[in-house]
């Protein structure tokens, strides 16, 4: 396990924070929310208050941001060498990030246990090139793990790759068991996006922009396919608080066609480091009372299921292995979870941040709590990790080395008129906010 002691955080937070390029106040912040009532780690219940606002703690130390380059690789839209750069955002209470600007990714998470010894606690690999070519990389190359990525444009699968819109037919990659995945051969994960520092009421962050074009991931990276319709502008900016919130907060726009668009994070947690081996001991609870049953080559079958009586229940804590062996049929496809939670949202407004899920460690006190605007959740344990993976500090990534929780919109939802709509038109503003918060107990 990769550790380090407390102090050579706080050293970290004494460096200067590089020069503001921009001052972006967030737009959703907890001053919006109601508590909300969750059950406890130990089974009881009580009153947990959403994401703090970021201005209300952190006192006298502020969060710091520093910039590294972190190399070049060839950016796929104009076929040219781009810079990378890593951000390391750090806060007061030993939390530190590391932000990549190629596929947006989230490349690692330190944070304190109980006893104030960090670990990095996401699945990430060491240099761009292993981003470049083993997260998600194109055919013939197998499907990579998309360790920490920003996904898009539809995060999850869309039915034989295809949908129509507007009486248009669209088709896209496909990549995944006949079925396009993750946006298809490039996605947003292989990108270099444009990047810009963000500090300011009590946070540090860095806002990523990309424009995505007409027919994207169709005919551009080699596909015989239309792509993804209307030109998309997409910003995801990451900040982290005084409070431990890692918040990403996703806008878009489209000009000219409508489109369909579903993004989230690809972060793989593991709170007792991302080299401790297997999570099956980590607890979870995922606010859902159900979820969206999938065919054998896991689309959704539209079939909104009950989770009570299943091993699907985590309305209350359970561990992640206690289950995960069961001869349910679901869990057989997946080879474990690989499911998208119907999160619970009574009383929520669209766009008004929700309980989505929770996480604990038993060993290192590490608590992980996610908020999210969206209406669902893929819970994901890493089934696909074959050993074939060597991550971050040199360990082999085995099977359930780290779970997902993918805030999202379902699964094929363009070609399911039940859920939720995941279209964008032109003149319409997408915007979507989910918290990472960690803590210990
Ligand atoms: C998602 C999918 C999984 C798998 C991973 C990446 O979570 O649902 O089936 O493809 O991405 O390996």
């Amino acid at each position: 396990m990769r550790t380090r002691p407390l102090s050579a955080l706080r050293k970290a937070i004494a460096r200067p924070a590089a020069p503001a390029a921009s001052l972006k106040p967030r737009t959703r912040t907890g001053a919006a929310l109601a508590g909300v009532l969750v059950i406890g780690m130990a089974g009881s219940l009580a009153m947990h208050q959403a994401p703090l606002p970021a201005a209300a703690s952190g006192g006298t130390c502020s969060p710091t941001i520093t910039t590294t380059p972190f190399g070049t690789t060839i950016e796929p839209y104009t076929g040219k060498p781009a810079q990378v750069f890593q951000y390391t955002l750090t806060n007061c209470t030993g939390m530190q990030v590391k932000i990549l600007n190629y596929g947006g990714i989230v490349q690692s998470i330190a944070v304190p246990d109980r006893h104030g010894h960090a670990a990095d606690v996401v699945l990430g690999f060491q240099t761009l090139n292993e981003y470049v070519s083993q997260d998600s990389p194109p055919p013939p190359a197998p499907g990579g793990p998309y360790f920490g990525e920003t996904i898009g444009r539809y995060g999850n699968r869309i039915a034989k790759g295809t949908f129509t819109l507007d009486g248009n037919t669209y088709t896209l990659p496909i990549n995944n068991n006949g079925n396009s995945l993750h946006g298809g051969f490039v996605g947003f994960g292989n990108h270099v996006w444009a990047p810009t520092v963000v500090q300011g009421n009590g946070t540090v962050g860095v806002q990523l922009k990309l424009v995505s074009p007409d027919g994207d991931d169709g005919a551009n990276v080699g596909c015989s396919c239309t792509g993804y319709p209307g030109t998309l502008t997409m910003f995801v900016t990451y900040t982290l608080d005084s409070s431990s919130q890692l918040r990403i907060h996703y806008t878009a726009t489209v000009a000219g066609k409508a489109t369909v668009l579903n993004p989230t994070n690809h972060s793989y947690f593991n709170l007792a480091g991302e080299s401790s081996g297997d999570v099956y001991a980590q607890k979870v609870m995922i606010n859902a009372d159900s979820y969206t049953p999938t065919d054998k080559t896991q689309i959704p079958t539209g079939v909104i299921a009950p989770v009570k009586g299943t091993p699907f229940d985590f309305t209350t804590p359970q561990t992640i292995g206690s289950r995960i062996n069961e001869s349910d049929p679901q869990l057989l496809i997946g080879q474990g979870y690989d499911h998208n939670w119907v999160l619970n949202r009574a009383g929520l407004q669209t766009g008004q941040l929700g309980l989505a899920a929770r996480a604990w460690d038993p060993a290192s006190g590490r608590e992980l709590t996610v908020w999210t605007t969206e209406p669902g959740v893929q819970f994901y344990s890493g089934n696909f990790l074959t050993g074939s993976i060597v991550g971050i500090s040199g360990h082999t990534y085995r099977q359930s080395a780290g779970y997902t929780f993918e805030t999202q919109h379902y699964p094929d939802s363009p070609n399911h008129p039940n859920f939720p709509s995941t279209v964008l038109r032109p003149g319409q503003q997408f915007d979507s906010t989910t918290i990472f918060r960690f803590s210990t107990f």
